[in-house]
């Protein structure tokens, strides 16, 4: 079974997928890691990420491995962010991780967390969330998380926000069959026993 938790950056999708993942026994999967470590590669060795997309080696876990070299940390610096979003832009990258992410979530149970996963990674999903918050209250969270100044990181969160709802290809957008939740004020625990019970009522239907 897979439940999709697709929304923009800072909306809590990270904290809400892992801890759901934890509270029904599913294995997590990040998939903006994977757009991370192509944009990762992409500026270490200064070429193209649709040049490189279908040639890396991405190990999802407690660490993540990028060619079997740690780049947990790496990979969320702000530079890391700003390549991520640009990687993410290329069918041709996005094409090479989606079908790596079906392969995936084809076996087990999965809660996978991107902006994609209900409307291109897997459309059947059992339950697609789309997780929202205002766009102050996203730029806070992630200023908090990172130690950096709310002004910066809203400023740099417009820009991506921009990119990823606009870019032609699999553009940031709800699945039609997609239950919307806004986080702004709500609890992490709030956010997760709502989608719990909602999993619950898919299960019993
Ligand atoms: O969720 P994140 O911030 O780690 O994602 C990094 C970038 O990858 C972000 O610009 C959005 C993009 N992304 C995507 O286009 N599709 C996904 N399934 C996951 C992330």
């Amino acid at each position: 079974m897979v439940i999709a938790i697709d929304g923009p950056a800072g909306a809590g999708k990270s904290s809400v997928a892992r801890a759901v993942a934890a509270a029904l026994g599913f294995t997590y999967l990040d998939t903006g890691a994977m757009y991370r470590c192509v944009g990762l590669a992409a500026a270490q060795r200064g070429v193209a990420p649709e040049q490189i997309a279908d040639q890396l080696t991405i190990e999802l876990g407690e660490r993540v491995l990028l060619d079997g070299v740690d780049v947990t940390e790496a990979i969320r610096t702000p530079e890391a962010s700003e390549g991520a979003s640009r990687a993410a832009a290329e069918p041709t990258v996005r094409r090479a991780m989606v079908a790596q992410q079906q392969r995936i979530v084809a076996d087990g149970d999965w809660v996978a967390e991107g902006r994609d996963i209900g409307t291109v990674v897997a459309p059947d999903a059992a339950l697609k969330i789309f997780l929202t918050a205002s766009a102050q209250e996203r730029a806070r969270r992630r200023a908090a998380q990172i130690g950096a100044d709310v002004a910066t990181v809203l400023a740099e969160q417009t820009i991506r926000d921009e990119r990823d709802t606009t870019r032609e290809h699999d553009p940031l957008a709800p699945a039609a069959d997609a239950v919307e939740l806004d986080t702004t004020g709500l609890s992490l625990e709030d956010v997760v026993a709502r989608v719990t019970a909602l999993v619950a009522d898919r299960k019993e239907s």
